[in-house]
């Protein structure tokens, strides 16, 4: 893939994350609210982890190892969120990760933009398995995933550490056979 991949919804546009995004960044991946049910999102939230996430996204398009997109209301060019692919080529199969800003929530955004990712996931990267998880009270995100076709495949016990706290979480998953199942 020689561009940046840009993905299009009725409502957004899914493309790489630019320096200008800093300050929505800041606004909206450093509300507690998100920080709180994400692995990694860093809290406070500071303009060097923005700048982190935009290399992120760079290096990883670069080594084909992640795709990350920034969200974008077409509407008003302003980015609300991240959504991305953490590849694992051995096994061509991707992670899939997400956040909405809050004011942005239960609008549906999350679930078109997911849309949008497995598509290309699928169909562009050809990847032959995408999975996700959430925090177990996290009934938004699982919403987001079942809404998009993906299926349940179990719990992993206390798989995370947040802070002091063992965290366990859902995972969910799409096989290629499973997405082409959906498109029929
Ligand atoms: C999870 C998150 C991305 C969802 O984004 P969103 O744009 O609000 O998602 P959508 O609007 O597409 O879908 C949310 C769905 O969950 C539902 N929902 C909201 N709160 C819920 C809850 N407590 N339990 C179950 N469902 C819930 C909404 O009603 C909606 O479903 P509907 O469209 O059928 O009504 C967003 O809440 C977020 O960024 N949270 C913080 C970061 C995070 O948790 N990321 C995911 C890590 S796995």
């Amino acid at each position: 893939m020689k561009n940046y991949p840009i993905l299009t919804t009725q409502r957004l546009t899914l493309e790489q994350p630019r320096i200008t995004d800093i300050p929505n960044l800041i606004k909206y991946a450093g509300d507690g609210k998100v920080a709180a049910t994400t692995q990694n999102m860093p809290h406070p939230y500071q303009a060097e982890d923005a700048v982190f996430w935009l290399n992120m996204a760079n290096t990883g398009f670069l080594s084909q190892s992640k795709y990350i997109f920034g969200i974008r209301l077409k509407a008003t060019d302003e980015l609300i969120g991240g959504m991305g692919l953490h590849l694992t080529p051995e096994f061509n199969r991707a992670e899939l990760g997400y956040w909405v800003g809050v004011p942005f929530w239960n609008k549906g955004y999350a679930t078109e933009a997911a849309g949008a990712i497995l598509k290309f996931g699928f169909e562009q990267l050809k990847l032959n398995k995408i999975y996700a998880v959430h925090l177990i009270g996290n009934g938004s995100s699982g919403k987001v995933m079942t809404k998009n076709g993906m299926i349940k495949e179990g719990e992993l016990k206390e798989h995370y550490k947040k802070g002091d706290e063992y965290r366990s979480v859902y995972q969910y998953r799409l096989t290629k056979g499973e997405y082409e199942s959906l498109q029929k």
